[in-house]
């Protein structure tokens, strides 16, 4: 069955206010849109210097709302309207004036009469700064951010790089994708808030020589995505990553590795911090024992002499030796079995063998590098099947199991 779209239901005041990062309003809506939530623009004066009304309007699918005197409502209260209907309030840019008129409560346009007027409590106000670097560093600015996030704003951003300006600092506004994952976590219940999460993901690479080793076809997403899933849930979460190109979910500390003595002395100091520890990396079970420090050349004539005999040991066992720190010391753990048969009665067996209270089970040719997958639970208890899924949406089900059967887990 396919996962509805993550903003499906949801109802989104967008608001621009003046900054050239407009333009990138116009990304987002659409964004916004792609991924299920309708979309309400509101603009102010300043804004309609930067990008126009036909726009906006094309690519919400509604009229813009530009002015409190708007006669077209019944009622005469735009502001009052626009704000009952919103799940949340999104002002993207916006700028270091708009902030000021937030910080102070003042109401001056139908963005700041409608921001005010909203119920706090069900209509929350998320906000992205769009600005010149003195502007955002300005202690006046830093204040009033202080002060509208004390009141109950959200502030997402800003990010640092390049400026419209030609400087360079921070600032910039996210990009509309990010801007879009930030309200989808937004929606997600807080189920690990204060907890911690550490993950493996991705395959590891185990050298022959300095061109050449051992990998495997993990492609790193369902790690990635139960980073992400974490982070979306409240966590703190750090991701050790063998190589994969994939992005960094916000929010998340990634550190990369590239073999699985690498990744085994990245994860065991960590592990002891951390509340809950899940093992999705693919790591590779053997390993060269050498690396050759030049590439190993072809003999002049290809003959099956020339092949090269490689010698081979184990590598450590990551989650065996997390799941055997002391208590107090260990995380909750969930360990991932990728068989090709047999699926279910091979977790078993693991569960037991490695000593953790959670295996995830998941048939490997059918999951690698795709983008859906099927899990099964497999505790002390039995199995529970989380049917197929795209790897979000199942990192995220993974998580709400976690919380649910680990409410006693370390923070
Ligand atoms: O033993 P096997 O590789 O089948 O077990 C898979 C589970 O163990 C996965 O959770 C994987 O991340 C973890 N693992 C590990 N270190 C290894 C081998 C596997 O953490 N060296």
């Amino acid at each position: 069955m396919a996962t509805p779209p993550e903003l499906q239901g949801r109802h989104i005041v967008l608001g621009l206010t003046g900054g050239v990062a407009c333009y990138k309003a116009a990304e987002l809506a659409r964004e916004l849109v792609r991924s299920g939530a309708t979309v309400q623009v509101v603009m102010t004066d300043a804004a309609l210097q930067f990008i126009t009304v036909a726009t906006m309007q094309a690519l919400s699918g509604r009229a813009v709302a530009t002015s409190q005197w708007d006669a077209r409502e019944p009622n005469h209260m735009p502001h009052i309207n626009l704000s009952r209907q919103a799940d949340a309030i999104l002002v993207a840019p916006a700028s270091a004036d708009f902030i000021a008129q937030l910080a102070q409560g003042r109401a001056g346009e139908l963005l700041s009469l409608l921001c005010l007027a909203r119920p706090i409590e069900s209509c929350p106000l998320l906000v992205a700064p769009a600005m010149n670097r003195e502007m955002w560093a300005h202690p006046a600015t830093q204040r009033n951010v202080a002060q509208i996030t004390a009141d109950g704003a959200t502030v997402l951003g800003p990010a640092a790089g390049d400026q419209a300006c030609g400087e360079v600092g921070d600032g910039r506004m996210l990009e509309a994708a990010e801007l879009r994952d930030e309200l989808i976590a937004f929606f997600q219940p807080k189920l690990l808030a204060g907890r911690s999460v550490l993950v493996t993901a991705g395959p590891t690479f185990e050298p022959m020589d300095p061109v050449r080793g051992i990998t495997n076809h993990s492609s790193g997403k369902m790690g990635f995505a139960i980073a992400r899933a974490a982070a979306e849930a409240g966590a703190q979460v750090t991701l050790v990553a063998g190589p994969v190109p994939l992005p960094t979910p916000r929010g998340v500390r990634r550190i990369d590795v590239l073999t699985a003595q690498q990744m085994f002395d990245a994860v065991l100091p960590l592990a002891p911090a951390h509340g809950f520890f899940v093992a999705t990396a693919a790591v590779a079970d053997w390993r060269p024992v050498q690396a050759a420090d030049q590439k190993i050349k072809k003999k002049a004539r290809a003959d099956a002499d020339s092949a090269p005999t490689l010698a081979l040991t184990e590598n450590p066992d990551i989650l065996a030796a997390v799941a055997g720190l002391p208590q107090g010391q260990r995380p909750w753990c969930v360990g991932f079995a990728a068989e090709s048969e047999n699926v279910v009665e091979h977790a078993r067996a693991k569960r037991v063998r490695k000593g953790v209270p959670l295996i995830v089970a998941n048939h490997g040719p059918a999951a690698f590098g795709r983008d859906d997958n099927t899990l099964v639970l497999v505790d002390a208890q039995g199995e529970l099947e989380l049917p197929r899924g795209d790897k979000l949406a199942l990192a995220r089900a993974l998580v709400q199991q976690m919380a649910q059967r680990a409410p006693e887990a370390r923070q």
